[in-house]
C-alpha cells in the first residue's frame, strides 16, 4: 500500500492481492481452454462454448443443478467444521436464493423444473465429504464455483439469455452490491487464511483445482444436455 494515497501499488491489476489467490487464479486460467479464455492453456474439446446450442430443458438442469452445490457449499460453510469456513459466510457471493427466484419465474412460464442430476448430485456429495476432513481442498472448490461463476458463468448467462430467453437476465447474474469489491474482500479473506498454512497445504489446495473444474465443467455442459 503506497503511503500517500492508500492505494494499492501499480504493480498489481485489479485482479492481483499479491497473496495466495494470485496461485489459485493462476492454476485456474491455466485450466481453461483457449477458446474460453486468452489465458488459457488446453486444447478445446468439443464445441467451443460460443457455438453452443443451448435449450431451456437443458438450461434449467444446469439451474437446478447449480442451486444444489450452491445450496450445500453455503450449508457446509454455516456447519464450519472448521472454523476458517466461518469467515466466508455472508459474502455477498451467494447464489442459492437467486436461482430460487429463477426457478419460480420459470414455473411461472409454465416450465417443469427438474430434480437434481449426477453431476450436480455428485458434485455436491463430494465437497461434502472432502469439506469433513480436507480444509484446503475445499476451500479450493469454494472458490473456484463462486469466481468462475461471476467470470466465464456471467458471460455464458449472457450469450444464452440472448438466444433462449430474448435477452431476459435472471437473477443468478445479479448481486446485490458492486461485484468488484464483494469479490475483492473475498480475495483478501482467502489471502488471510491462507497465510497459516504451509506450503504443502498450499499446494493441496493447488492441486484441487482440477477436480473443480471437472465437476464444474460437467455442470455447465447440462446447459447443452
Ligand atoms: C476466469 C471464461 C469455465 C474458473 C475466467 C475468465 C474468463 C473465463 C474469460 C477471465 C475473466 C477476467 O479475468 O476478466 C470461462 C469460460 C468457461 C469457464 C468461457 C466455460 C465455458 C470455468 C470453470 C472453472 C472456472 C469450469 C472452474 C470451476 C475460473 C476462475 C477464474 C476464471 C477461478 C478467475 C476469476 C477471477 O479472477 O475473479 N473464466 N471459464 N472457469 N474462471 Fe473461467
Amino acid at each position: 500500500v503506497t503511503a500517500a494515497t492508500g492505494a494499492a501499488p501499480e504493480r498489481f491489476n485489479k485482479r492481483q492481492t499479491g497473496g495466495f489467490v494470485d496461485e489459485m487464479r493462476s492454476v485456474a486460467m491455466k485450466l481453461h481452454s483457449k477458446d474460453q479464455s486468452k489465458e488459457g492453456e488446453k486444447e478445446t474439446q468439443g464445441k467451443p462454448w460460443p457455438k453452443w446450442e443451448p435449450t431451456i430443458d437443458g438450461y434449467l438442469k444446469f439451474l437446478v443443478d447449480s442451486k444444489l452445490v450452491y445450496d450445500t457449499l453455503d450449508k457446509i460453510l454455516l456447519k464450519a467444521d472448521f472454523p476458517e469456513y466461518a469467515e466466508f459466510r455472508n459474502t455477498g457471493l451467494e447464489r442459492a436464493g437467486n436461482l430460487a427466484k429463477d426457478l419460480n419465474w420459470f414455473k411461472e412460464q409454465g416450465h417443469v423444473i427438474p430434480e437434481p442430476l449426477s453431476p450436480g448430485l455428485d458434485y455436491s456429495v463430494y465437497v461434502e465429504e472432502l469439506s469433513k476432513n480436507d480444509p484446503q481442498a475445499f476451500i479450493c472448490h469454494f472458490y473456484n464455483t463462486y469466481f468462475a461463476h461471476t467470470a466465464g458463468g456471467r458471460m455464458i448467462g449472457k450469450k444464452v439469455a440472448a438466444k433462449i430467453l430474448n435477452g431476459k437476465e435472471l437473477e443468478f447474474y445479479k448481486w446485490d452490491g458492486d461485484l468488484s469489491q464483494l469479490l475483492q474482500n473475498v480475495r483478501e479473506k482467502l489471502n488471510k487464511v491462507a497465510e497459516n498454512w504451509t506450503r504443502d497445504e498450499k499446494n493441496r489446495c493447488l492441486q484441487e483445482t482440477e477436480k473443480s473444474f471437472k465437476f464444474n465443467g460437467e455442470i455447465l455442459h447440462l446447459i447443452v444436455a
